[in-house]
């Protein structure tokens, strides 16, 4: 799997890295010759996927991180330069996702959820980003890739605080990349339309996936490959000049 890939020699870590579309991002990266930490809150997951990358050839480590835990994200970047040597790309992925917090009106939204969703959402962000900065500043072509969605660009009702915390992503994307800018970091998002992951497909119905295909220019219903091409692209080389950007892969949907 590894070797001679785009990303060969670099290293990357992929938060939410265990299952669901990260997982996918974890895979791709590492086929495309990167080492890969796949860091998970379900530990077991993100070892699994590991262990999955390595017999295919990969290089890869599953680590049990909770993003939203200081402690927890220094370490796992300590583990991850221990094993690897350097630290080259973030893929802040790890989220509640919408189909994990139910449909309500915002007054039903109960505060603690509000600050939980926050809190994975955009503080684990900036946790990760916190902590993997003087090595994304030594690794010469960092690159921190984000991961909104295209709710923030719909408006979608019934989720105000999954689509204020993707809101926020895009904001933070683009003010860290002016802070980051001067050490050849680049700093960009993706917004993702429904996308059917294994976690989503688990909750949801084929009804509910094809539901977008009416307002959607390509019509099918979005997977996790349809994400990871703008994913590889962003961290290679071929994207050093590209910063602040959020990229809506949904097929058409929304065209801003
Ligand atoms: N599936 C979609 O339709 C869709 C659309 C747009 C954006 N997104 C975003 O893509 C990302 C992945 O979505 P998915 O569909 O694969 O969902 P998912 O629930 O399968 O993936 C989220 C992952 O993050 C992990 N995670 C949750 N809290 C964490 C924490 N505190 N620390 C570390 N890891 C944590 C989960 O264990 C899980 O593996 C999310 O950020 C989601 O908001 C998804």
């Amino acid at each position: 799997m590894a070797g001679n890939g785009r990303l060969a020699g670099r290293v990357a870590v992929v938060t939410g890295g265990g299952k669901g579309i990260g997982a996918v991002y974890a895979e791709r990266l590492a086929r495309e010759g990167a080492a890969v930490a796949a860091v998970d809150v379900d530990g077991a997951a993100a070892e699994a996927h590991a262990a999955k990358l390595q017999a295919e050839g990969g290089q890869a480590l599953g680590l049990h991180v909770d993003v939203t835990d200081l402690a927890s994200v220094e370490a796992m970047v300590r583990r991850v330069v221990e094993r690897f040597g350097r630290l080259d790309i973030l893929v802040n992925n790890a989220g509640l996702y919408t189909v994990l917090l139910p449909k309500r009106p915002f007054y039903e939204i109960e505060p603690k959820d509000w600050d939980r969703t926050l809190a994975v959402n955009v503080k684990g962000l900036f946790l990760c980003a916190r902590a993997a900065f003087p090595h994304l500043k030594e690794s010469g072509h960092g690159r921190i890739i984000n991961i909104s969605s295209g709710t923030v660009f719909a408006g979608t009702p019934g989720f105000l605080h999954y689509v204020s915390s993707k809101g926020a992503v895009v904001a933070f994307t683009r003010a860290l990349a002016r802070e980051v800018g001067q050490y050849n970091i680049t700093v960009n998002a993706l917004a993702p339309g429904l996308t059917a992951s294994a976690t989503a497909r688990e909750v949801q119905t084929q009804a509910e996936f094809e539901a977008p295909l009416q307002l959607r220019t390509i019509k099918r219903v979005q997977v996790p490959d349809d994400i990871v091409g703008a994913l590889v692209f962003l961290a290679s080389d071929e994207a050093e000049f590209i910063t602040g950007q959020t990229i809506v892969i949904d097929g058409g949907l929304n065209m801003h």
